[in-house]
């Protein structure tokens, strides 16, 4: 570690890892009762399972970005975090609010919680993804505020690079867009509109900074390539990113009550969209080809090329799929949405900090560089089940799909549930796939705990 106040991102990746295990519990309870419907029943309906399942993946993705960013940009800006005790007291006000509100999920119905929280005063409650009471989002916002000031003022007090003022861009439009979950109308279209500023605008918009810069500092550190180089690509990406994604949020306004311009705008900014995503696979090969030195914690660059691939393919690939108007007409709704928002949320967003926690955790607890050899094996085959079930899980979602819009919207306009009936051999296959993924969790979380250092390496005697 180069600097000590690093050492405050180690308990966000802790938890981060923690809640990533929740939520695959929920989503196989759910995946479950999609073949099962009384499956535990009525302890954990599918509704509160859901619900835990999403908020569960955005909570330990922030709490990831968190880690990332206090551990890499002291380093980036060269000089100590502004104030590690703020850190450590936000990490505690985060992780306290995220239990109280999944306990509150799971213990008492969402109308109860919503009354019990004083929804009515300021009703924010009852939309996806942003099911949290209206308290919980108070709480967010002030500990995104103590996260933009700390990271705010180390970037702006110490060396400026690209990638820490991308990220500290990213940070805020993340805080400045999730302020839109405040504003609720009561009309549904405007409802819809302003939730997707969220949503949309978060994922296909300022995260891609977060993910470009995360990306490019793993890659300065790994591969050793000249920051001109890594800096003038990251610029690009970011650029596309924007100009794309922004209109691009259209291709959500097609069916809900907006103007018919969206129709256009919606599917030709949006088909660019998969470019940013291009391009950082590209980038990121580039950079492994042309690298100057072979780090030795070889499977952060695995988790890196990981990303970089998995991320087009979910974003770009599945995105593209269903993002042109005439198609989304459709698709809209069904599991091949399922399938993309699956994909396109590991691939990118839980593998970027995947990645960097691979590449940190290893100097975070002094084990140097890089784990030893072993552990580093018992991580390689961890990242390989957990992308490849990913992948299968995406690909029985989208055979689901599929079927599902030749049976009920295309060919015929069979009952929804009679339709579900006949799917449920993806059902079954989707969920084997994530059992998969959760070996490959457990051998994840297995490999921290295996060997610290390599045998040392008798020296080789050269002869002649
Ligand atoms: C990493 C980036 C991305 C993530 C994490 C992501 C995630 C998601 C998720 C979770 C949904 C479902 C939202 C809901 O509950 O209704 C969704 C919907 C959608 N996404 Fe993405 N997405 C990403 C990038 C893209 C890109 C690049 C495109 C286009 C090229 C795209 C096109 C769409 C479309 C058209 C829908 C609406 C599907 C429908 O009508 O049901 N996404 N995305
Ligand atoms: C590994 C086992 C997993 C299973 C069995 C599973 C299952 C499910 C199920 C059944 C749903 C609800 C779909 C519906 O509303 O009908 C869901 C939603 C979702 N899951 Fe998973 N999941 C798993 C892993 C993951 C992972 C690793 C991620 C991302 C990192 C993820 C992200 C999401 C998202 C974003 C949604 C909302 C999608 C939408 O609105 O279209 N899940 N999951
Ligand atoms: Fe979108």
């Amino acid at each position: 570690m180069n600097y000590q106040s690093q050492a405050v991102a180690k308990p966000y990746f802790i938890v981060a890892i923690a809640l990533f295990v929740a939520q695959i519990l929920f989503g196989l309870i759910m995946g479950l009762q999609y073949v099962w419907g009384d499956f535990l029943f009525p302890e954990i309906p599918f509704n509160v399972a859901r619900m835990v399942h999403t908020n569960t993946l955005i909570v330990w993705l922030l709490f990831g970005f968190m880690g990332a960013s206090y551990f890499l940009v002291p380093e980036e800006s060269e000089r100590e975090l502004e104030s590690p005790l703020l850190a450590i007291i936000t990490f505690w006000v985060f992780l306290i609010a995220a239990a109280l509100t999944v306990a509150g999920y799971l213990l008492v119905p969402y109308s109860k919680l919503a009354e019990l929280t004083g929804n009515s005063i300021l009703p924010t409650m009852g939309r996806e993804f942003l099911e949290q009471p209206t308290i919980t989002k108070l709480g967010i916002v002030l500990v995104a505020l103590s996260y933009i000031y700390n990271i705010g003022m180390t970037v702006l007090r110490g060396r400026k690079t690209v990638v820490s003022v991308v990220l500290l861009t990213g940070i805020v439009g993340l805080a400045v867009m999730f302020l839109f979950s405040f504003y609720n109308p009561e009309n549904l279209v405007l409802d819809k509109f302003y939730w997707w500023w969220v949503v949309h605008l978060w994922v296909e918009g300022v995260w891609e900074l977060i993910l470009g810069s995360i990306l490019a500092f793993v890659l300065i550190k790994t591969t050793g390539v000249d920051r001109e180089i890594i800096d003038k690509w990251l610029y690009i990406i970011i650029a596309m990113a924007l100009i794309s994604g922004i209109i691009g949020t259209g291709h959500h306004y097609f069916w809900i009550g907006t103007p018919e311009y969206w129709q256009w705008w919606g599917s030709i900014f949006s088909a660019v969209e998969p470019l940013p995503f291009f391009f950082m696979t590209i980038f990121a090969f580039n950079m492994i080809n042309k690298r100057r030195r072979n780090h030795p914690n070889r499977v952060a660059t695995l988790w890196a090329m990981g990303t970089a691939v998995l991320a087009f393919l979910g974003a770009g690939v599945w995105g593209f799929l269903h993002t042109l108007s005439p198609v989304n007409y459709y698709t809209h709704g069904t599991q091949i949405t399922a399938a993309h928002g699956h994909m396109a949320f590991f691939g990118a967003y839980a593998m970027i900090v995947l990645t960097i926690i691979s590449y940190a955790m290893p100097i975070l607890r002094g084990r140097g560089e890089a784990n030893s050899n072993k552990s580093q094996v018992v991580e390689m085959w961890s990242f390989w089940l957990m992308s490849v079930s990913m992948v299968f899980i995406t690909l029985f979602l989208t055979g689901a799909g599929i079927l599902q819009v030749w049976l009920q919207r295309f060919e015929s306009a069979q009952p929804f549930m009679v339709v579900q009936d006949k799917l449920a051999l993806f059902y079954w296959m989707r969920e084997g796939a994530g059992v998969i993924f959760l070996i490959g969790l457990i051998l994840y979380i297995a490999s921290f705990f295996v060997g610290g250092k390599d045998e040392p390496v008798p020296v080789e005697v050269t002869e002649g």
